[in-house]
């Protein structure tokens, strides 16, 4: 399997959406069965044996004993682009058709990116023993016709002793230096909350201003200090939703991101002290869930950048600003992951995608790595 139909493969899958004209696959959604035919019969014809687990994981296992695991997820955020995650499900079956090589599981994580219930990583964390156990995420897992008691299941065979991971940048660093693959050394660290921003709704056409207890404007005098301390809110919700209607309630996500987990940890704790501050001047309340708190992680370098040298590739080490699997997996077994340039520097957005010729280079690594890997 050539670089042209690991591509190809990424375009077949962006077709299985939960929306029509764009692509959008949140956790357990309705087109994840198709994935998982897809993904199912191109493992199957790459000779491995598949298996499905409870969380919606698709494996697919080569040969017996100490082994290798690759992969990236299925998911997507809305109106994505068609590469995030699934190009590197795609490299991992490219790479199992390939010369016989150590024992490989090929996996593709049902859940990376938070988008259904406000927290990522569902598939990966299943994957380590540490499972996402919300009401709301097993009942899903239910509807979909999984059993929330065989996700114990999911855990990673003693036998896993690695994990590698091809993903696109997603940012421009590669495009801007030339280069079309990077070795990532390190995985910034994320904190995201749910906060809400509770006032009291009204007449918008007959409240004085003073008068008023607007959540939404609250929240928006606090998205300002977000985007100051350099994080994101990148989703609110207005109650009850009426243009003449003062909103209630304003519901909003946060996500905060840095390298280093003090300092991610101060910008949290600004951020959190400015909405209470912004609540109580204001006469609103305000309450917030945490969702996520995943440490920055360093990832094993070593072994990827000679196989990058190997393949005759220049070698170029870089911090990820984006979340991916591998951080979780990093918790049990040594991670390594490749970055393939994002041309543009597009990512989370339809137009994302990625060279023919970095997939070449990265099947060529891949080749490499696999030649020289050995189970510690
Ligand atoms: C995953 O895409 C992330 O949010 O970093
Ligand atoms: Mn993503
Ligand atoms: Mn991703």
């Amino acid at each position: 399997m050539d670089a042209h139909e690991v591509i190809r493969r990424c375009r077949r899958l962006a077709e299985c959406t939960e929306e029509p004209g764009h692509i959008t696959r949140t956790f357990l959604s309705p087109p994840m069965r198709e994935v998982h035919a897809l993904v199912g019969g191109w493992m199957r014809d790459a000779g491995l044996q598949v298996r499905v687990d409870a969380v919606g994981n698709i494996r697919g296992a080569r040969g017996e004993g100490p082994r290798l695991m690759i992969g990236s997820h299925l998911d997507t955020v809305p109106h994505a682009g068609g590469f995030d995650g699934v190009l590197g499900v795609m490299m991992g079956v490219a790479l199992c058709g390939g010369p016989p090589g150590p024992p490989l599981d090929v996996i593709g994580f049902s859940e990376e990116e938070g988008v259904r219930f406000g927290t990522p990583f569902i598939g990966s964390r299943a994957v380590i023993g540490d499972p996402v156990t919300d009401a709301a995420v097993l009942d899903a897992i239910r509807e979909f016709g999984f059993d929330p008691a065989a996700i114990p299941r999911a855990e990673l065979s003693r036998e896993v002793c690695g994990f590698l991971e091809f993903h696109i940048e997603q940012g421009p660093v590669l495009e801007s230096l030339g280069l079309p693959l990077g070795v990532v050394e390190s995985i910034a660290g994320q904190s995201r909350f749910e906060v809400c921003f509770t006032g009291k709704a009204n007449h918008a056409g007959t409240t004085p201003m003073h008068l008023r207890h607007d959540a939404l404007a609250g929240a928006a005098e606090w998205i300002g200090l977000v985007e100051r301390e350099g994080a994101t809110v990148g989703c609110i919700a207005a109650e009850p939703g009426a243009s003449n209607v003062i909103a209630g309630a304003a519901r909003a996500s946060l996500d905060v991101r840095h390298a280093r987990d003090g300092e991610r940890r101060r910008i949290v704790e600004c951020i959190l002290h400015g909405a209470r501050e912004i609540a109580l001047r204001r006469g609103l309340t305000v309450e917030w869930e945490q969702r996520l708190d995943q440490p920055a992680v360093a990832m094993e370098c070593g072994a990827l950048e000679r196989a990058v040298e190997a393949a005759g590739y220049p070698v170029h080490r870089m911090v990820s600003g984006a979340g991916h699997d591998a951080m979780i997996l990093a918790r049990k077994v040594p991670a390594a992951m490749l970055f393939l340039r994002s041309p543009g520097g597009i990512s989370h957005h339809p137009d994302e995608t990625v060279l023919a010729e970095d997939v070449v280079a990265a099947l060529a690594v891949g080749a490499k790595y696999l030649e020289s890997w050995r189970p510690e």
